[in-house]
């Protein structure tokens, strides 16, 4: 399978083979050198406020809980009892003083620790607490109210991991002093396609919603002012750890943001959420750059004008566990948080109707990829190809024009490399830098 990745995505020839979304042998590739080596998103601060307070996620498969400590720091395990295996928690989220499996009663505290074992004198006489604690996320970061995890110790730091994506990420981040807040629940649903469809058109594709999304925008958009024509100013900004993202300048950013998330969020973002992200962020980023997609490598994507955010939990090659939420300025009004909530659930959720137009594609995709020839194939990964690189003083990273797929062959660079070499270290070195840089 190894060999095989090496070949499976042709850089310089723009291609990628159709079976990257469906070998299985692949697929268990990527979850160990990739889902087991990169940062992954775990929660947002807000979502495990208090002590006690977990959440059961995913990194790749592996089931894990995020739980909030007495001192409030915060530590992540393997969701899984070291007696025989039994998931730990079944519960989606909530507030615990332990966590005690059902099969046997082994209790656990909220860092994983081993607290207690029924019989023990007697039918053991002593168990190892240390040596028999649940499997802990060696390595946790925080960066501006979220919370990301690593199972390797020695990755680099997540500022580090992040390079110059931190730039555009921000752009989510930090408009406000304030900071962020995660509002609604978790919209989980399931969709039978590859992760990849999902986090590369995050990283890379503006493309499709010129087309996808066109009749959902002429009909949600205020009257007259829909135009086919988006005016084609935009960049995308690719990065040697497979981030990407995509963004206009701007055309029309009211009128879209009444579109996806109704006309209390655009006065909002355009009038008075605006002046502090313009202090916090500069002009560009504050006010200029919108309908921007991104994904931090690997499979955590939002869409900052939306505020949706999301991450596509791999579950096999042909299959993604989707969970999304809102985020919100923390210190946005009470109708303000509900008009995002409602417009998030409006636009893009399980329900939303720019969501059905990219679900629908990914499966369809997917589905055909279940025939024999559908499957031995190539596809087209060249847009912007041979072209120099776009270039603006106010941006960071490597550019190409918003309407390319610069940004998807990052993320394929930094898949295949991973891919291919368990030893491959996690942010390449200058010289594999270089070599990206001179072949877009
Ligand atoms: Fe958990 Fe036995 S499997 S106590």
């Amino acid at each position: 399978a190894r060999e095989k990745a090496t070949r499976i995505f042709d850089r310089d020839a723009g291609t990628i083979e159709a079976s990257a979304y469906v070998d299985p042998d692949i697929y268990r590739l990527e979850l160990e050198n990739i889902f087991r080596r990169t940062w992954l998103f775990l929660a947002h601060e807000t979502q495990i406020r208090a002590p006690g307070d977990f959440l059961a996620t995913y990194m790749g498969e592996d089931p894990v809980i995020v739980v909030r400590q007495k001192d409030g720091g915060v530590k992540a395990f393997l969701n899984q009892c070291r007696h025989r295996g039994m998931r730990l928690c079944r519960s989606d989220a909530g507030k615990a003083s332990n966590f005690t499996c059902v099969y046997h009663g082994w209790v656990y505290g909220l860092g994983g620790e081993l607290v207690g074992v029924p019989l023990e004198e007697p039918a053991y006489g002593t168990v190892d607490r240390a040596a028999w604690s649940a499997r802990p996320v060696p390595r946790i970061a925080r960066y501006k109210g979220l919370i990301f995890g690593c199972w390797d110790e020695n990755v680099p730091d997540f500022t580090d991991y992040l390079g110059d994506a931190a730039f555009y990420l921000d752009i989510l981040l930090d408009r406000s002093p304030a900071g962020t807040e995660a509002i609604g629940g978790i919209h989980k649903w399931v969709i039978p396609c590859n992760w990849k469809f999902a986090a590369e058109q995050f990283a890379s594709d503006s493309y499709h919603a010129l087309f996808a999304h066109l009749s959902a925008a002429a009909v949600t958009m205020p009257d007259g002012s829909y135009s086919a024509d988006w005016g084609g100013e935009g960049f995308q900004f690719t990065s040697d750890r497979g981030h990407g993202t995509g963004f206009l300048l701007d055309a029309g950013r009211r009128e879209m943001l009444t579109a996806f998330v109704g006309p209390e969020v655009a006065r909002y973002a355009m009038e008075e959420g605006m002046g502090s992200a313009i202090e916090r962020l500069g002009a560009m980023r504050g006010q200029r750059m919108h309908a921007q997609h991104m994904t931090i490598f690997p499979n955590f994507s939002f869409l900052p004008s939306v505020n949706t955010v999301r991450v596509w939990h791999p579950k096999g090659p042909n299959e993604i566990e989707v969970w999304a939420w809102n985020l919100v300025e923390a210190d946005a009004s009470d109708a303000v948080k509900e008009a995002y909530r409602v417009g998030g659930l409006r636009s893009f959720s399980a329900s939303g109707i720019f969501e059905q137009e990219d679900g629908e594609n990914w499966v369809e995709i997917q589905r055909c990829l279940q025939g024999p020839v559908a499957r031995d194939t190539v596809f087209h990964v060249g847009m912007g190809l041979g072209r120099p690189d776009a270039a603006d003083p106010d941006l960071p990273g490597r550019l190409g024009w918003v309407f390319s797929e610069v940004a998807a062959r990052g993320f394929y660079t930094q898949w295949q490399r991973l891919l291919a070499d368990p030893d491959a270290p996690v942010i390449p070195s200058a010289d594999h830098g270089e070599a990206n840089h001179a072949a877009q």
